[in-house]
């Protein structure tokens, strides 16, 4: 790979999942707008997400990576943000708890707009049109207005995710994660169900302890801990991701200041491809998906390209093998690493090879195969001398019913009831804290 690169360099690779503008001078006034407006985050958050991700790396710290797999314009509401934040933060929550290890949150949020798709175009009913590829590119109606990719949802969606994460920290800011009162994050009008008791339990336990602390300390917590919240998103709009790249005063080199923590996805990490080349060159701590078909030998070559300088913190290994899959794939990979001296950070993505079709053609996933994943992945690392890092989900505030199993008993008959993803199926309220509380077990027995 030639060691010139510049944000336009992806352009001279092949390109996969871009797309066709039926009208170039109009995308070129969009990308032209974009560049012009204020990042949506700073180098600052930047590199300091980067040297967190570095300690999850070497097990000081645990990642917890986690939203819609795709979010809407629509969800850019009051409500929907506030729960979003809500449950990944209960979640995280369980987790400092359990492991005993802080926790650093990203949200596949304020910005994951963009989606991969198998075939360019979707027939219905014999009239076809090209498939939805998000709320970035184009909508899910399908009309032919509808399915157009109109260069105006770029900017958009740079708004929406601007708005989207102002709501987040003003949330933040204001003290809504303030662990002296966790119960502001209780999702109301859910119900009661094993997981909300076991939270509640833990909630007071939690208070006593901080109450602890506060007088132990002579100060209120929060004086020394500041609630961080990420985000992130898949680098899939290579035009998109370039128009937010800039250089930031006092730094060397360039930053996507469009997301914390932009990630490469499954079908466009190709060596030679073009995302690779534009995600080489940007500062920002990077993820890559990492599936099956991901040989030892190419994902060495792969981690050199990413990150030749060995940097800590810099990239993330997100490891989406399936439940059957993943005993047999992933030990190979994880020696390979091991033996080359590379330092990445493995997070274990358990949503993404697990997913199926049922009869009627819903796609889901079952809780059974995903905590699987989650529980053999952390073994595999524990007997390899390696270290999970961190867990990738797909999931929701709402009580939506796209994933079947868990303690609510969800089963196929009840899909139909609250499927409300346009693309893959999340986990609901009750099913993430569950799989949280499982999660911190297993951290915490393997710690002691
Ligand atoms: C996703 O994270 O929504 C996704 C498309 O994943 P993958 O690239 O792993 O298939
Ligand atoms: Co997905």
């Amino acid at each position: 790979m030639s060691s010139e690169w510049s944000p336009s360099s992806w352009k001279s690779r092949p390109a996969k999942q871009q797309v066709e503008y039926d009208d170039p001078a109009e995308l070129a006034d969009a990308l032209a707008r974009l560049a012009r407006l204020p990042p949506i985050v700073t180098s600052w958050e930047v590199e300091k997400l980067k040297k967190q991700l570095a300690e999850a790396g070497r097990g000081e710290r645990f990642l917890l990576q986690g939203g819609d797999c795709s979010e809407r314009f629509t969800d850019c509401t009051a409500n929907l943000i506030d729960a979003k934040l809500k449950v990944l933060l209960m979640m995280s929550a369980v987790l400092v708890y359990g492991s005993g290890r802080p926790v650093v949150r990203v949200g596949r949020i304020a910005g994951q707009y963009a989606k991969p798709r198998s075939d360019p175009m979707e027939t219905i009913n014999g009239v076809t049109l090209p498939s939805y590829r998000g709320d970035l590119v184009n909508r899910v109606d399908f009309t032919p207005e509808g399915r157009r990719p109109n260069p105006a949802n770029l900017i958009e969606a740079y708004s929406r995710s601007a708005m989207t994460i102002n709501f987040i920290r003003s949330l933040l800011a204001g003290g809504f994660a303030d662990i002296h009162h966790p119960e502001v994050w209780d999702l109301s009008g859910l119900g009661q169900n094993a997981q909300t008791d076991e939270y509640h339990a833990l909630v007071a336990q939690m208070r006593r302890s901080v109450r602890f602390l506060d007088a132990t300390l002579g100060r209120p917590l929060e004086e020394l801990t500041q609630t961080e919240f990420y985000t992130s998103h898949e680098g899939l709009h290579l035009d998109y991701e370039e128009a937010a790249s800039e250089r930031p005063p006092l730094r060397t080199g360039w930053y996507d200041l469009s997301t914390h923590l932009p990630w490469i996805g499954e079908r466009t990490r190709d060596l030679g491809g073009a995302h690779v080349e534009f995600f080489r060159g940007i500062k920002n701590p990077i993820g890559v998906k990492v599936g099956p078909s991901m040989d030892p030998n190419e994902l060495v070559e792969l981690v050199s390209v990413l990150n030749p300088a060995n940097e800590p913190g810099r990239l993330t290994l997100i490891v989406r093998m399936g439940s059957k899959k993943v005993a047999d794939k992933l030990p190979a990979l994880v020696a390979k690493i091991r033996s080359t001296g590379q330092v990445v950070t493995w997070c274990c993505d358990p949503m993404h090879g697990n997913t199926y079709k049922t009869a009627d053609g819903t796609k889901t996933r079952h809780f059974d195969d995903i905590l699987a994943e989650v529980t053999q992945s952390f073994d595999i690392h524990r007997d390899a001398g390696s270290v999970l890092g961190g867990v990738h989900f797909e999931m929701t505030g709402q009580n939506v019913t796209e994933v079947v199993g868990g303690s609510c008993g969800l089963t196929e008959a009840d899909l139909a009831t609250a499927y409300e993803s346009d693309v893959d199926p999340r986990m609901n309220y009750a099913q993430s804290l569950e799989l949280a509380f499982l999660v911190a077990r297993k951290l915490g027995s393997m710690r002691a």
